[in-house]
């Protein structure tokens, strides 16, 4: 038997309804925050990922998915999404018209991780770029954009951590400071930290071995050395999440994973899931559209990791199944061409309705029934034909009624009392 990939799953029936009500919820989010949805690509040329998160990070250097296409192209199973949605801002000239555009896209992401809970070589993204502003209001916004979704999920057990990761101006001190601290460790580093010290300091302190931790454990931060420009940026942050009740813890420590970060960094992390702390995280990457070949444009994000968000949700799953409102038992050449026309036309006019297709007993459909859990089944056979009614039997109550075979839709309607189309019934919840 052929098995799925390691770390590459499936998302079963049972399941996948509550990642779509996680993905319905974040569509509703994004629309009432502004935002406009864009679907990139899942490959690209690997040099768009090299040069944007960064040769020195893991990612780059040792996740990557990366094949020649038959025509001895690099190409890239894309790890994460802002990469390519910068480019699609730069290759399109979003710019031009409107330089500012706040962005979101929903989809798998590939790394070829070693899996454990939490961490997939296939795993889900919500991603939010918004290109075109300076302001620290964004900054805290999207922080409070990302608290809302996850409250509108119920989640608890989450705290935001942020730190600030400087400028141009301010990183050249910090890594001053922090090469003569890498250059007393270098025994106690990794080969990988060694070259990360020569080419990217910063790098060293998101090692994830633990010789390189403990002797980079006392290492300068960033924090403590930037610009003025970047104290009074970092301090608005603050002082608007504050104002809008966000708590948030300073972390001094947070450096990300990835090279294109400047100024704010934050993540969201809970204690629900060991290792793979992260259920979000984000930040500023002020220079990444100039470094792809775009304008000088400011841009924000963040990631949520859908997979951990869904290992954390206490929603019931029962809620959110869908099962169908009615099933036609249909018993009999004759009933079934009806059933057939009736779950036609149910099904068109947005009532979910099933049928047994292969002429099983009343017994075996009516378990069948109970299986799926439908609200009401009912029943038609030679008897009911002759009579010109058939039973609906609320598999709640247990009670039956009997309503008339030339008015079954219009019945069945008044009884599950619903709205004609799904859509009306969607936009009502709403
Ligand atoms: P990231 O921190 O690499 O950032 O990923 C964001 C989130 O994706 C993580 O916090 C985590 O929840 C989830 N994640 C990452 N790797 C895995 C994995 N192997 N299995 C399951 N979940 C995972 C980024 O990707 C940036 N592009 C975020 C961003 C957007 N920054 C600015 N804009």
């Amino acid at each position: 038997m052929i098995q799925s990939l390691k770390g590459f799953r499936d998302i079963l029936p049972g399941d996948v309804e509550v990642w779509q009500h996680m993905e319905m919820t974040a569509r509703d989010l994004f629309e009432d925050f502004g935002f406009k949805e864009i679907r990139p690509p899942v490959m690209e040329k690997t040099e768009l990922f090299k040069r944007s998160i960064g040769e020195e990070t893991d990612i780059v250097g040792k996740e990557m998915y990366t094949f020649k296409s038959r025509g001895g192209k690099s190409i890239t199973l894309r790890p994460e999404a802002t990469a390519s949605v910068v480019r699609s801002y730069i290759q399109h000239k979003m710019y031009a018209v409107e330089p500012v555009r706040k962005l979101y896209t929903i989809g798998p992401m590939f790394r070829s991780e070693n899996p454990q809970q939490g961490r997939y070589r296939q795993f889900y993204q919500i991603n939010a770029e918004v290109f075109g502003i300076a302001s620290p209001l964004i900054d805290a916004q999207l922080i409070f954009m990302l608290m809302t979704f996850f409250s509108r999920l119920q989640v608890k057990d989450i705290g935001a951590h942020i730190n600030s990761l400087g400028c141009k101006k301010c990183r050249p001190e910090f890594h001053k400071a922090l090469s003569v601290l890498l250059s007393k460790v270098g025994d106690s580093l990794c080969d990988d930290c060694n070259k990360r010290s020569l080419k990217n300091p910063l790098r060293t302190l998101d090692c994830k071995v633990t010789s390189c931790r403990n002797a980079l454990a006392e290492a300068p931060a960033i924090v403590d050395f930037l610009c003025e420009e970047c104290t009074e940026h970092f301090d608005a942050v603050k002082r608007f999440l504050d104002r809008q009740g966000i708590s948030f813890e300073v972390d001094k420590q947070l450096v990300r994973g990835l090279d294109y970060y400047t100024r704010t960094t934050f993540e969201i992390q809970t204690g629900l899931l060991g290792a793979q702390n992260a259920v979000a995280g984000g930040g500023r990457y002020d220079g990444l559209v100039k470094a792809l070949g775009g304008p000088e444009q400011p841009a924000i994000g963040f990631a949520v990791g859908c997979d951990r968000l869904i290992e954390i949700m206490t929603l019931d799953k029962k809620a959110y199944m869908k099962n169908p409102s009615v099933f036609v038992a249909a018993l009999g050449t004759q009933s079934m061409d009806m059933a057939y026309g009736w779950v036609c036309e149910l099904n068109n006019i947005g009532i979910p309705t099933e049928m047994d297709y292969s002429g099983r007993s009343l017994k075996s459909q009516m378990k069948r029934a109970d299986r799926m859990n439908a609200a009401y089944v009912l029943i038609v056979g030679e008897e009911e034909i002759k009579k010109g009614e058939a039973v609906l039997r609320d598999m709640n109550t247990k009670e039956q009624a009997l309503i008339p075979l030339n008015s079954i839709v219009d019945n069945l309607q008044k009884a599950l009392k619903i709205r004609n189309t799904k859509h009306e019934t969607r936009n009502n919840i709403k």
